[in-house]
C-alpha cells in the first residue's frame, strides 16, 4: 500500500542540512538562553538537570521521534497527517482534536514569545547606541563597556522599558513583522534560508561569548550553581517543570515537529535527525549556563543578588548587561550576546507562526502559485492576531505603579489554583508550558503507540535496529503516559489546591491571631 499523503504540491526541505538547521533552529531559543538557565538555579541546580536530561532522553526524544513520523507519514498539514492516518487504521478522526490544540497552543506562545523577543530587540539596540555614543564621546572602543551609562542607569533599563507600554508594542510589532516576512517567503524561499544564515552565526557567538565568560568570570561558583545536585529543593513541581521546560525547549507537544516533518523527505533518516536536534538543543541550555552565570557571579554584588530571589526575567535583562558593564569591551560582548539570542528567538518564532499558517494553508491541492498567496494571506492574518494579544501580553508588565492598563490587574485564570495571581503573560506561559505541551506530548505518544500500528512506524521511522524500535514503543506506549499523567495531576492540580489550602490556613491563622482579643 503505498504512503498516504496530503496535498501532491507540498514544499520539502532541500536536504538534511536545511531540515536540521530548521528544526534546531525552532528547538532553540529563548527557552534554552532564558527559561532554562533560571529555572535550574532555582529549582535545585544539579538535581534539576539531572532530571531535565532523563526527560529529554526518555519523554522528549521519543516523542520527537513520533512527531516527525507522523508529520512526514501524514502529509498535508499537522491536523490533516493525524485525521488521515488515523483513518487509514479504522480509527476515530476525533484524533485530529490534538493537533488542533497544538496549533492553538503554538500560538499562544507566539502571542507572548513576540512580547519577549521584542524586548530582547530592544536590548540590541541599546547596546548598539551605547557602544556607538562611548566611542563618540571620544573613550575609544577599548574603553567601551557602557561607558556612557551608570550601573543604575543600566539596571534601570528594563524598568523603563515596561513603564513604556508604546514602546514595547514598536517592538513587539517589529519582531512579529519580521517573522511574517520570514514565513510568508514559504518553506525554501523563507524559513530554510533564514535558519541557514542566522543558526550558523549563533553558534559562532555562542561559542565565543562561552569562552570569554569561561576565562573573565567565576567558574566555580557558576558551576556549583548549575550542577551541583541539590535535591531538597526536588517536589512534584519541580519535576513538572522539568518535563514542561523539556516540551518547551524541543518544541515538543504543539503539533510543531510534526508540521517540520511535513516537509522532510523519504530518503531522510528520523532518528538520526532527531538526535542531532535533542543533543544540540540540550547542549545549548547547558551552554547558555555556562556562558552567563560565570560572568555574572564574577561579581559578588551581582552574585548575592541572583542567589538571594528567583531572578526571573531579571537575569537576562539585568544582571547581564551590568556583568558586561565590568568587562573591558563589554559593550561589544553586550551586542554579541542580545543578536545572538535575537536570532535564536527569530528562527524559533517562525517555527511558530508556520504551525498556524501550515492549518490555514490548508490541506488541499490548490495550484502553487495559489498557495503561495494563501500562505502570504495567512501569515499576516495570523501574525497579526498573535500581535494583537501580544499588546495585551505586553500591557500586563506595565507596573501597576506607573499606569492601569487594565491587563497589569487582570488575572483571567486566577480561580484556578494554578494560576493563582498570574496576569495573562504569565497565565498564558504556565497554561502552555505546564499544562498543554505536557498534555499535548502524552496523546501523541499514545497516538503513535497505541493507534498507529508497529509496522506502519516501524517503516515509516525506520530504526536500524530492531530493540531500539522496541525500546521507542514501550516508551511512547506505557513511559511516556503514564509517567506524564502522574507528573500532571500532582504539579498541575494536587500541587497548587494545596499550596492554595495552605496559604488560606495561614491566612485564616493571622486572621484569627488578630481578632483574637489579647487577655
Ligand atoms: N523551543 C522554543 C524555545 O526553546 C520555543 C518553541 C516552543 C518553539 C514550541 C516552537 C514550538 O524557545
Amino acid at each position: 500500500m503505498a504512503a498516504p499523503s496530503g496535498a501532491d504540491n507540498q514544499e520539502h526541505w532541500s536536504g538534511k542540512f536545511a531540515f536540521i538547521m530548521a528544526a534546531v533552529g525552532s528547538a532553540v531559543g529563548l527557552g534554552n538562553l532564558v527559561r532554562f538557565p533560571y529555572i535550574a538555579g532555582d529549582s535545585g541546580g544539579g538535581a534539576f538537570v539531572l532530571i531535565y536530561l532523563a526527560c529529554v532522553l526518555l519523554l522528549g526524544l521519543p516523542v520527537l521521534v513520533a512527531e516527525l513520523m507522523i508529520g512526514r507519514r501524514g502529509g498535508g498539514s499537522a491536523i490533516g497527517a493525524v485525521v488521515r492516518l488515523a483513518k487509514n487504521e479504522n480509527n476515530s478522526k476525533l484524533w485530529g482534536i490534538v493537533p488542533a490544540i497544538g496549533v492553538v497552543t503554538t500560538f499562544l506562545v507566539l502571542s507572548y514569545y513576540c512580547v519577549l523577543a521584542g524586548w530582547v530587540l530592544n536590548f540590541v539596540f541599546l547596546s548598539v547606541q551605547d557602544v556607538f555614543s562611548s566611542v563618540g564621546s571620544g573613550a575609544g572602543l577599548g574603553a567601551v563597556a557602557y561607558n556612557e551609562m551608570t550601573e543604575a542607569e543600566i539596571s534601570g533599563q528594563l524598568g523603563e522599558l515596561v513603564s513604556n507600554p508604546w514602546q514595547m508594542v514598536i517592538m513587539t510589532g517589529l519582531f512579529m513583522a519580521l517573522t511574517i516576512f520570514i514565513v510568508s517567503r514559504g518553506i525554501k524561499g523563507g524559513i530554510e534560508t533564514a535558519a541557514n544564515i542566522l543558526m550558523p552565526i549563533f553558534f559562532v557567538l555562542l561559542l565565543l561569548l562561552t569562552i570569554s565568560s569561561l576565562i573573565n568570570g567565576n567558574d566555580a561558583a557558576a558551576l556549583d550553581f548549575l550542577f551541583k545536585p541539590d535535591w531538597s529543593e526536588v517536589d512534584g513541581g519541580v519535576i513538572l517543570r522539568a518535563v514542561g521546560q523539556a516540551f518547551f525547549s524541543l518544541s515538543l507537544g504543539s503539533a510543531m515537529m510534526i508540521t517540520y516533518g511535513l516537509y522532510m523527505n523519504k530518503d531522510e533518516d528520523i532518528p538520526g535527525s532527531a538526535r542531532i536536534v535533542a543533543f544540540s538543543d540540550t547542549s545549548v541550555a547547558l551552554i547558555a549556563g555556562l556562558a552567563i552565570f560565570p560572568i555574572i557571579f564574577a561579581s559578588p554584588v551581582l552574585m548575592e543578588s541572583v542567589l538571594a530571589e528567583d531572578p526571573g526575567l531579571g537575569l537576562m535583562f539585568e544582571s547581564i548587561p551590568l556583568a558586561f558593564h565590568q568587562l573591558p569591551f563589554g559593550g561589544i560582548f553586550a551586542i554579541a550576546f542580545f543578536i545572538m539570542t535575537i536570532f535564536a528567538a527569530l528562527t524559533s518564532a517562525i517555527a511558530l507562526l508556520e504551525v498556524s499558517v501550515a492549518w490555514f494553508d490548508g490541506d488541499i491541492d490548490v495550484s502553487a502559485v495559489q498557495r503561495r498567496r494563501r500562505r502570504i494571506r495567512g501569515a499576516i492574518i495570523l501574525g497579526g492576531l498573535a500581535f494583537l494579544i501580544g499588546c495585551m501580553n505586553a500591557l500586563s508588565q506595565v507596573p501597576t505603579s506607573v499606569a492601569n492598563t487594565f491587563f497589569n490587574t487582570w488575572e483571567p485564570l486566577s480561580f484556578i489554583a494554578l494560576f493563582d495571581g498570574m496576569t495573562i503573560l504569565d497565565a498564558i506561559d504556565t497554561l502552555t508550558g505546564s499544562v498543554l505541551l505536557p498534555i499535548g506530548g502524552v496523546a501523541t505518544a499514545v497516538f503513535a503507540g497505541w493507534v498507529i500500528s508497529a509496522q506502519v512506524a516501524k517503516d515509516e521511522i525506520g530504526f536500524k535496529k530492531a530493540s531500539t524500535f522496541t525500546i521507542w514503543r514501550t516508551l511512547v506506549r506505557y513511559v511516556v503516559p503514564i509517567f506524564i499523567g502522574i507528573v500532571l495531576v500532582y504539579g498541575a492540580i494536587i500541587g497548587p489546591m494545596r499550596a492554595r489550602a495552605d496559604a488560606g490556613s495561614e491566612a485564616a491563622q493571622v486572621i484569627e491571631e488578630m481578632t483574637t482579643p489579647s487577655e
